[in-house]
């Protein structure tokens, strides 16, 4: 089979610990990978003054995937790194699919008492590239008692059509073909009217999918107490963002939760990344779980068409998650990558 065009960004904190186990695992699986490793993060910022260089896009856009890290450091003032690099990568790439599953493996923790590992597994689909994280604003009087800042959520009828048709085509592949489109209609309701009339007219096309409704308020609260309503989830930028840290949360914790920003039509790269962050409080103490990394891994393989290998690196984990209980626990991030990439190359 052909190689596999990789370009690294570990980024700051843990982003660098965690991505080199991801890569273990990749190496693992016997798929033959070229990787390029970009330094993009806090330290270039303070050595050059750089975020994403144009040049250094440019290339980026060459590559079959990205693996990342994570971005961020308190040295660095809050918005720089996360719009100027991650941001900006996901725009200028297309991300419009952020991808984030909530799946419960057996044998992990979760806040929620007496949940089968079967009641939680979902998917969320969440737009990648508009909303909130896309939209104009401004400020006025800055600092004065009289200061009005602005904020709007950008929403376009060819991006909430492209995101809510992937969200369908996801739910028909599931054995329950749901799919709840999570919004606030009835507040915002120029932006909530587009998304419900667009799913609506989707639907007509899927009609082995129930599609059905919640708002975001209300499915913060149906996450925890009826997790096994949802199937697959579409919602915008802000409020995927949010759900998701929720979602991570009831399947056992940000260490598990990976995710994929995707370009379906795979004209760009796409970018796989663990939810957390860059954790500079445990940063380079071997402390970081590495399983959010290796299960976005995972979701690469897959997105470039190597469901095996996909499939055998789930499966590590799955069944180093089961070993976990078996009182595995306190393992360092190379113990925990060695481990998964043993069960991968056995
Ligand atoms: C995430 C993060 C980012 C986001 C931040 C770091 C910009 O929270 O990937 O969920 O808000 O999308
Ligand atoms: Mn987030």
């Amino acid at each position: 089979s052909r190689n596999i065009r990789l370009a690294v960004i570990p980024g700051d904190g843990i982003g660098t610990e965690v991505v080199a186990e991801g890569l273990k695992v990749l190496e693992a699986v016997g798929t033959k990978i070229e990787q390029t490793h970009y330094d993009l993060g806090a330290a270039r910022y303070h050595r050059t003054g750089e975020t994403l260089p144009d040049a250094v896009l440019a290339e980026l856009r060459g590559y079959d995937a990205i693996l990342l890290g994570a971005i961020g450091d308190p040295s660095v003032p809050p918005g720089i790194l996360e719009r100027d690099l991650l941001l900006r990568l996901r725009f200028e790439f297309d991300h419009y699919v952020n991808l984030r599953p909530v799946k419960l493996f057996p044998g992990v923790e979760t806040p929620l008492a007496d949940t089968p590992a079967e009641n939680i597994d979902m998917i969320v689909v969440r737009e990648g590239t508009e909303g909130l994280y896309a939209g104009t604003g401004g400020t006025m009087r800055r600092g004065t008692p009289h200061e009005i800042a602005t904020q709007e959520s950008l929403n376009t009828a060819y991006g909430v059509e492209r995101v809510v048709r992937y969200a369908f085509e996801k739910a028909k592949a599931r054995p329950r073909k749901k799919l709840t489109l999570v919004h606030k209609t009835n507040v915002l309701t120029y932006a909530g009217d587009l998304w419900q009339r667009t799913v609506n007219r989707v639907a007509e096309e899927y009609p082995d999918v129930t599609t059905d409704y919640c708002h975001i308020d209300a499915a913060s609260m149906f996450f925890v107490t009826q997790p096994e309503r949802f199937d697959v989830v579409v919602t915008d930028n802000l409020f995927g963002d949010i759900i998701t840290d929720l979602g991570a949360a009831i399947a056992g914790g940000i260490g598990l939760a990976a995710s994929g920003n995707i370009n379906p039509e795979r004209i760009t790269p796409s970018m796989f990344e663990p939810v957390h962050g860059s954790a500079p409080d445990i940063a380079g103490q071997g402390k970081a779980d590495p399983t959010a990394t290796i299960l976005s891994v995972a979701m690469l393989l897959e997105h470039l068409g190597l469901h095996a290998e996909a499939a055998k690196v789930e499966r590590a984990v799955a069944d180093d998650i089961v070993e976990r209980l078996a009182g595995w626990a306190g393992r360092s991030t190379h113990e925990i990558g060695d481990d998964i990439t043993a069960r991968v190359s056995g």
